[in-house]
């Protein structure tokens, strides 16, 4: 589902991810490991079209996006969903709207829409909250939200990058669940985090990063 091949991708010289061979299944939750600065975000935007590669191959659903042409990038993201340490929801629109906007953007019909979102948002146990705003919420709620605007997309993969960053441990458990559950569908799920005791007990593989390259083992 995601498969790195010699990648190379960097901001100058010597800074950046560089000769990544690795390959994640359909269905299968891979964590990202290594401390700051070690290139797990810039891993993630390779995959989201978000930079460009100096060298190798990625290949994502069986598509080749390594030169893939910037026109067509909005459409290819509509298979992958984005989850952030900072939650990035639209602070003026409620709960509902937030999770219905990747939907509005496609152009489903209303009814699609609503029923797409409530079954979502019940899934992420956000049901009783739909017409409050995120600052309304709290930290695991507003990441909860923003886990179910990913999930309405049927996203093929989902990329969340250090989700667990801003919530305490117990929280930052349930929204793992979340993630994990999401495998279900067959949605592969690629997950930054330099917190090892928080995932050590999943017993998933993980990529260990340092300095932009993999740490063998
Ligand atoms: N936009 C950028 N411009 C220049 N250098 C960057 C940029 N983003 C990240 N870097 C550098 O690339 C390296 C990898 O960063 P990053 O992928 O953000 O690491 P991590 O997410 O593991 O903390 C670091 O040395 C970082 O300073
Ligand atoms: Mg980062």
């Amino acid at each position: 589902m995601i498969q790195f091949e010699n990648v190379t991708a960097t901001y100058a010289d010597d800074v950046g991810i560089f000769d990544l061979s690795f390959h994640i299944e359909k269905g299968e939750m891979v964590f990202l490991m290594g401390p700051t600065g070690a290139g797990k975000s810039t891993v993630l935007r390779t995959i989201y079209k978000d930079i460009l590669l100096n060298d190798g191959s990625l290949y994502i659903d069986g598509q080749d996006i390594t030169d893939m042409r910037s026109r067509k990038i909005p459409y290819y993201r509509r298979k992958i969903g984005m989850i952030f340490q900072d939650f990035r929801l639209i602070e003026d629109r409620t709960v509902f709207e937030n999770v219905a906007l990747p939907l509005n953007i496609l152009g489903l019909p209303n009814k699609e829409i609503k029923s797409k979102v409530s079954e979502i948002l019940e899934k992420v146990g956000l049901d009783s909250v739909t017409k409050m705003r995120p600052s309304q919420l709290s930290g695991g709620e507003q990441q909860r939200v923003s886990i179910a605007r990913a999930l309405v997309k049927d996203p093929v993969v989902i990329l969340a990058d250090e989700p667990t960053g801003n919530l305490d441990p117990n929280v930052s458990d349930e929204i793992l669940d979340l993630l994990e559950l999401a495998t279900n569908n067959g949605t592969s799920v690629l997950m930054s985090t330099h917190n090892f005791p928080l995932i050590r007990p999943r017993k998933k593989r993980y990529i260990e990063l340092s300095d932009g390259r993999l740490v063998q083992k």
